[in-house]
């Protein structure tokens, strides 16, 4: 992989919490609001929890087993926050329909639902078992279209909600051997882009806001992992694992806090937009809703020649 082919940032990438997305700058300000986190039984999900409950919000926390949730679990109620942990796999509609009424009954209405449950299988598609390359796209792009259905409704009755989707940077480039998660990654970042477009349809923009975020590279169960020797020993080391272990610097709370500063509202001018946590949210912001949009920043989009442009 050679990172060059996509240019290097000039402007300061962050990689910890920073100014208003710290806790301290967003002490309280979910206080109230029922937030719901998929895949928090680790990793980045667990982060993204605990900064919620920071921030005053109580979480309802959702992974394969009750049993994976303990820590999540006791490190949120550490906050003050009441937590509900659920098993549940979020590819499975009627589970995920039973967990939100649970929820909704035990903790209160859901105002925030963060879609971070994801699964990752590198090999290349000629060489995968199709169920376990299509698992990718049930788990990351099925589930949280899953969960935004059966939530929808009851944010349009409210008239408000706030949807945040984990979705990677693998969904704007093409990454060789991970053929299920980009393609899933880059469905669920369009999907975020459409259904912010049919909120207004709606009238419900900008009450119910979305968001596909890039957690930044964080080493976790997935972040960090390789291919398998199978892979390895047909091809050899084709991604250079070394260098690329030392692209995964940033740190999980640094997606954590940008999701509970989302959920705070502070950042609905970036509503429908794909985001890297990396970019600080107020320079986005100074630039202005009206100008990104026009300028097709923060969205997937195509290039052409010079002339040529993408018309109905
Ligand atoms: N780590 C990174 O650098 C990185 C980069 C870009 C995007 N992401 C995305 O961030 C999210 C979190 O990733 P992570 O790095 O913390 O990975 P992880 O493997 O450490 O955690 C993922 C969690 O999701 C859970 N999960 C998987 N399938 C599930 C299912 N069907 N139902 C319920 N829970 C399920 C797992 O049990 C696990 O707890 C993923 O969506 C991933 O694609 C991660």
């Amino acid at each position: 992989m050679d990172p060059a082919e996509f240019g290097y940032s000039t402007l300061e990438m962050k990689h910890a919490p920073y100014g208003p997305i710290t806790p301290e700058a967003l002490k309280d300000s979910n206080k109230g609001k029922i937030a719901v986190v998929t895949g928090a039984a680790q990793g980045i999900g667990a982060a993204i929890a605990e900064a919620l409950a920071k921030s005053g919000a109580s979480v309802a926390i959702l992974d394969l087993s009750v049993e994976k949730l303990a820590k999540t679990k006791e490190a949120c109620e550490k906050q003050g926050v009441k937590v509900r942990a659920h098993a549940c796999d979020v590819t499975n509609g009627g589970r995920l329909k039973e967990v939100f009424d649970e929820v909704e009954k035990e903790l209160g209405n859901i105002d925030v639902l963060v879609n971070n449950a994801g699964i990752l299988d590198q090999r290349p598609f000629i060489m995968a078992d199709f169920n376990t390359f299509w698992r990718q796209i049930e788990v990351n792009f099925k589930a949280p279209l899953l969960t935004i259905h059966t939530l929808l409704p009851r944010f349009r009755d409210r008239g408000a909600g706030c949807i945040i989707n984990i979705a990677s940077r693998s969904a704007t480039v093409d990454v060789p051997m991970t053929l299920g998660y980009v393609t899933s990654k880059a469905a669920l970042a369009r999907a975020t882009h459409t259904l912010q477009r049919e909120m207004v349809l709606e009238k419900l923009d900008p009450a119910v806001h979305l968001y596909a975020l890039h957690p930044g590279g964080v080493l976790t169960g997935m972040g960090g992992s390789g291919a398998s020797q199978d892979v390895l020993d047909k091809y050899g080391d084709v991604r250079d694992e070394k260098f690329f272990m030392e692209l995964f610097k940033d740190g999980p709370e640094l997606c954590g806090q940008t999701c509970a500063w989302l959920a705070t509202g502070q950042g609905k001018e970036l509503r429908g937009l794909y985001l890297d946590c990396r970019q600080d949210v107020e320079r986005l912001l100074g630039v202005g809703r009206e100008k990104l949009l026009k300028e097709k920043k923060n969205v997937l989009t195509v290039n052409f020649l010079e002339g040529y442009a993408n018309e109905p």
